[in-house]
């Protein structure tokens, strides 16, 4: 079966479609619909975030831009080869991924940034479904501890075996995958230092590492 993301149509969390709703009406410019994810079924690296920002991804409709979040992530991607061309902060600026796809957890934007347990749960049937089409997928790069709460969920492993940590390799042996954790790249990471980008940067070159070995 191949993947297909969620398009305007999902109506899986009600409280996420009353907001999409809301949006329409008040910024009826943005996207507002479940942000499909960037980049190849084919790529070995799979980054995982939490979910589309108000004024960033969810007015684009591609994950990460437009957000303070993605003025971090991809010109460090970029940096490491994982990404090309100018990032112009638009879908539509010809800025691509190498051998690296961007998902969120959750694919719509939530209010007040935060999401819900359900929520998560409902939108891991897209995320497993997207994991089992990516043939040549070897690892999971998680943004902040619901991605990686979110991961384990679709693929069946115990939270407690697997505890979240910055910089942490998780060996997910039943499916041959790597799962490697940062801290997500948030405006309130950056600010508050709990993540700098020589942080995120080292966390990227690891990625890199552990897919060539
Ligand atoms: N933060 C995320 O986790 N995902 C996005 O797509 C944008 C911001």
């Amino acid at each position: 079966m191949t993947f297909c993301p969620p398009d305007k149509s999902c109506n899986k969390c009600p409280r996420l479609l009353d907001f999409r709703r809301i949006n329409v009406k008040k910024f009826p410019t943005y996207f507002n619909a479940p942000v499909p994810p960037f980049g190849n079924l084919d790529a070995e690296i799979l980054v995982i975030g939490l979910a589309p920002g108000l004024n960033g991804a969810n007015q684009t409709g591609r994950p990460f831009t437009n957000d303070y979040a993605g003025d971090v992530l991809y010109p460090i991607l970029k940096k490491h080869g994982l990404a090309k061309g100018n990032y112009g902060k638009r879908a539509d600026d010809g800025f691509e991924l190498v051998n690296t796809r961007i998902t969120n957890s959750v694919k719509c934007v939530p209010p007040q940034n935060k999401v819900t347990g359900d929520e998560i749960k409902a939108c891991g049937t897209y995320l497993i479904e997207e994991i089992k089409n990516m043939p040549n997928l070897k690892l999971v790069l998680t943004l902040g501890s619901v991605a990686h709460n979110a991961v384990l969920g679709v693929l069946g492993y115990k939270k407690a075996a697997f505890k979240f940590a910055h910089g942490s390799i998780h060996k997910l042996d039943k499916h041959n995958l790597i799962m490697l954790n940062s801290y997500h790249t948030s405006r309130y990471n950056i600010n508050t230092g709990v993540l700098t980008y020589q942080m995120f940067d080292d966390i990227v070159k690891k990625a890199c590492e552990i897919i060539k070995a």
